[in-house]
């Protein structure tokens, strides 16, 4: 399975994904500042993997920290964060990765050094970039235990191997279900504007030889019409405590869809995607990004007159009440979600071995 981030003792190694399928191409980044444009720009997607990335960026901002004051180490510290934060707004694994790295060195205040410090915020990087790479194998497993024999699965977005630090979220399990014979077909929504599907999850899938279609996101109804979809799994970058959804702008269309042609719709993400501190969908920050991704292709070819005005949202919010399940590490989430997400994150299953 390929591995969408890195770490080779001095730098992050990215698979820069804006030049795939075209090119399977990689970028090295020593310095904070390259992770934030790196996050900012997509080269590297996907909540988790966004989470990985920064864990590591907080490391390479703060590694020539000089030996001398800890509250100016804590306080550079809890400022580099701040600023990677800022490169992407709606994935709250971001947040959830560098809050980690600074509650976790914040407990070693006393008796570290800082040069010790340091090599504790690298530490908790790469547990957290392992730990992802166990979440999503259970998820996987979890999910697939779900779905009946031949089953047909559409899904949306870019939610494997490239968005993670394992095997993937909505993806892994049509991977374990694929080995298991219980994925038939994937249809695969190209997902305007930036059309992670289309680029990202057909290459993937290509390369795991699962039979699968690309289609269009305007021809996501009309598949469902035919009878020809059994089960939609999506990601998600947010989950509110009582069950709103974030992710990819058009999530929503395809949960109300689900809903009108009586065909199941789950969401699997991580306990890291979970932002236990909100409740509505309302409360969560939406991303608009440049309106150049939709009035040209790839920020290349125009498909629409210079300077059309436009309204680029990055993400939606799906309501809990079209959402079948959770599919989380820790087990299958049904609805009510906000008192059974409260049960299972007791179980939740963080392996961090620092
Ligand atoms: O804008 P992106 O490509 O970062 O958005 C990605 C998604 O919406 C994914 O569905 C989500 O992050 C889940 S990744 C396992």
């Amino acid at each position: 399975m390929i591995s969408a981030v890195e770490w080779t003792g001095t730098s992050v190694r990215l698979i820069n994904q804006t030049v795939l399928p075209a090119r399977l191409e990689y970028e090295e980044i020593s310095t904070i500042e390259g992770i934030f444009d790196a996050i900012k720009n997509m080269h590297v997607r996907g909540a988790p993997a966004i989470g990985i990335t920064a864990a590591y960026g907080l490391y390479l901002g703060i590694k020539d920290f000089p030996d001398n004051s800890k509250e100016n180490f804590f306080k550079t510290l809890e400022a580099q964060a701040r600023y990677l934060e800022g490169a992407r707004p709606t994935a709250v694994n971001l947040h959830w990765a560098l809050q980690t790295i600074l509650d976790g060195v914040k407990q070693e205040a006393n008796h570290l050094t800082i040069p010790q410090l340091k090599e504790r915020v690298l530490a908790i990087a790469q547990a957290i970039h392992d730990d992802d790479r166990r979440r999503c194998q259970a998820i996987g497993e979890h999910g697939a235990a779900l779905l009946p024999l031949q089953s047909r699965i559409l899904t949306h977005c870019n939610t494997g191997a490239l968005a993670t630090g394992g095997i993937g979220t909505a993806l892994g399990i049509i991977y374990v279900g694929f080995q298991q014979g219980k994925v038939q077909h994937v249809y695969v929504d190209e997902t305007r504007p930036v059309l992670q599907g289309a680029r990202l999850t057909a290459w993937e899938l290509q390369q795991a030889n699962i039979p699968y279609q690309l289609i269009t996101d305007n021809m996501a109804g009309w598949v469902m019409q035919q009878g020809l979809v059994d089960a939609i799994i999506v990601g998600a970058d947010r989950i509110t405590r009582d069950g709103f959804v974030a992710n990819k702008i058009g999530t929503y269309s395809l949960a109300v869809l689900a809903r009108h042609h009586n065909i199941p719709f789950y969401v699997a993400a991580p306990f890291s995607t979970i932002d236990t501190q909100i409740r509505g969908g309302e409360s969560i920050p939406i991303e608009e990004r440049d309106c150049n991704e939709v009035r040209k292709i790839l920020n290349q070819f125009p498909i629409a007159p210079e300077n059309a005005p436009c309204y680029n949202p990055a993400f939606d919010v799906t309501p809990p009440h079209f959402i079948k399940a959770i599919i989380t590490e820790a087990g299958v989430i049904e609805p009510p979600f906000e008192a059974n997400i409260q049960k299972f994150y007791q179980k939740q299953t963080i392996h961090f071995t620092v």
